[in-house]
């Protein structure tokens, strides 16, 4: 029987606070309700989601609900809403419209209030999930901290432009807010882990020490089928939600991030984030059937195209508006008539990956540098290869208003790669011309 929808309220409070991230190891974190990561949201698919939000750091913020397809007013994007100041509030109020795995972040000053924790994870569960042992949610980060655990920012100009540059990669690797996690597993069970990349720039490249595990959800919820497979490259802003185990009691072995050459100054390097020591035996109830759910393709491959967008990275020491959209820093992108299929063709001139976010929308890879996707998914964030061309299909409904898409590496974004545009009604248009004829009468 279908379940009741409901509101479910949460009180988020920002403000600064201590945070250790390991044992004897404290930072200055910005975050929500004094936890790093925020707290866990939660609700059903279809229910209404109420944030009561108090502003309580000194500068201002607005909250972002990163792949929930929400009324545009509630985006949290300064082109919807006005800033929270210090001290103020804000209520959000929307209905969660899609199963998966979700997040939340600022989206004001990105890449100093995100950098020091201002996310968390939004989940949205449905009766029809697949049923596993148990259930964890890894939130990826870093931070660059000196030796006093102080956040650092370059004062040099030269490594102040690499980072901005590159994007703000750290020295210290976070899972959920903390160093070297220990990850407590069951003999003989099966879990699903929900990951979320909320770092500023860093490529989080899977590896359970070549272990397969099955790639069962995206972005916008559970692929068709699940897909095996042994790496997984999550890019910031991405999710994925995977099946993971089972294992023999007694067996260990580090979560690694493989080496991914993003083609920036730094070096890329295997790291661990975490280390997996399975425990005893146990019962499974797992229940993960080959059939996750139907997705209906929203475009064949040969679509034609209705727009073009291209990244491209022009250096410019002299003003840093080198991160573009169609030639442009900051730019404010045509319309798109609600009910108008789009097929954009999203390409990436530079020689850096960027990865393309798209705000309040799923969309749908129908094509990259030519060839299909091995599998269809609903997406709103994908990484775009140096030199690549990716074709996305994506539907703009009745939600009218101001929406965004940028690329995720938080420096990039706020250097200028972004682009600000309207959906508006068609129908108004229809409304005018039948009146226009009605005068010609
Ligand atoms: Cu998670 Cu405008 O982004
Ligand atoms: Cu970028």
């Amino acid at each position: 029987m279908k379940q009741k929808n409901k509101t479910v309220e949460y009180h988020l409070t920002t403000s600064e606070f201590t945070w250790e991230i390991a044992a004897g190891k404290s930072i200055h974190a910005w975050g929500f309700n004094k936890q790093l990561p925020g707290p866990v949201l939660r609700a059903n698919v279809g229910d209404e989601l109420v944030i009561h939000l108090v502003n309580n750091l000194e500068e201002a913020t607005t909250i972002h609900w990163h792949g929930i397809r929400l009324p545009a007013s509630m985006d949290g994007t300064d082109g919807v809403q006005q800033m929270i100041e210090p001290g103020g509030v804000f209520e959000y109020r929307f209905i969660v419209p899609d199963a998966g795995t979700f997040w939340y972040h600022a989206h004001t000053n990105e890449t100093v209030q995100m950098e020091r924790g201002m996310y968390g994870a939004l989940i949205v569960d449905d009766e029809t999930d697949p049923v596993f042992d148990e259930e964890r949610i890894f939130m990826i980060d870093d931070m660059k901290l000196n030796n006093r655990n102080e956040f650092t920012k370059p004062s040099w100009f030269l490594p102040r432009m690499m980072e901005r540059h590159d994007g703000r990669q750290g020295n210290t690797l976070l899972l959920n807010g903390r160093e070297n996690l220990v990850i407590n597993m069951q003999g003989g069970q099966t879990e699903r882990w929900r990951l979320i990349n909320s770092s500023s720039a860093r490529y989080f490249h899977l590896h359970l020490d070549g272990k397969p595990f099955k790639l069962i959800g995206t972005d916008g919820g559970l692929l068709e089928h699940p897909v095996s497979m042994n790496e997984i490259l999550v890019t910031p802003g991405e999710r994925v939600d995977i099946a993971v185990g089972p294992f023999a009691e007694g067996e260990k072995f580090p979560m690694e991030s493989l080496a991914y050459n993003r083609t920036t100054f730094l070096t890329p390097k295997r790291e661990t984030f975490a280390n997996v020591i399975v425990g005893e035996g146990r019962a499974t109830k797992l229940n993960l059937p080959e059939r996750l759910r139907m997705i209906e393709p929203l475009a064949k491959q040969d679509s034609a195209i209705t727009r073009k967008v291209i990244m491209s990275v022009d250096p410019r020491l002299r003003d840093g508006k080198d991160f573009r959209i169609n030639g442009h820093a900051h730019v404010n992108d045509k319309p798109v008539i609600a009910g108008e299929l789009q097929v954009w063709e999203v390409s990436n001139t530079s020689l850096m990956d960027h990865p393309f976010h798209l705000h309040g929308f799923f969309f749908q890879v129908i094509e990259e540098n030519g060839k299909a996707p091995a599998f269809i998914s609903w997406k709103d964030t994908y990484n775009v290869k140096p030199k690549s061309k990716v074709k996305i299909a994506w539907m703009p409904d009745h939600r009218t208003g101001t929406w965004m898409y940028h690329c995720h590496i938080l420096e990039h974004h706020a250097a200028g790669m972004m682009a600000m545009f309207k959906v508006i009604d068609g129908s108004t248009k229809y409304e005018e011309k039948a009146v226009t004829h009605v005068h010609h009468h």
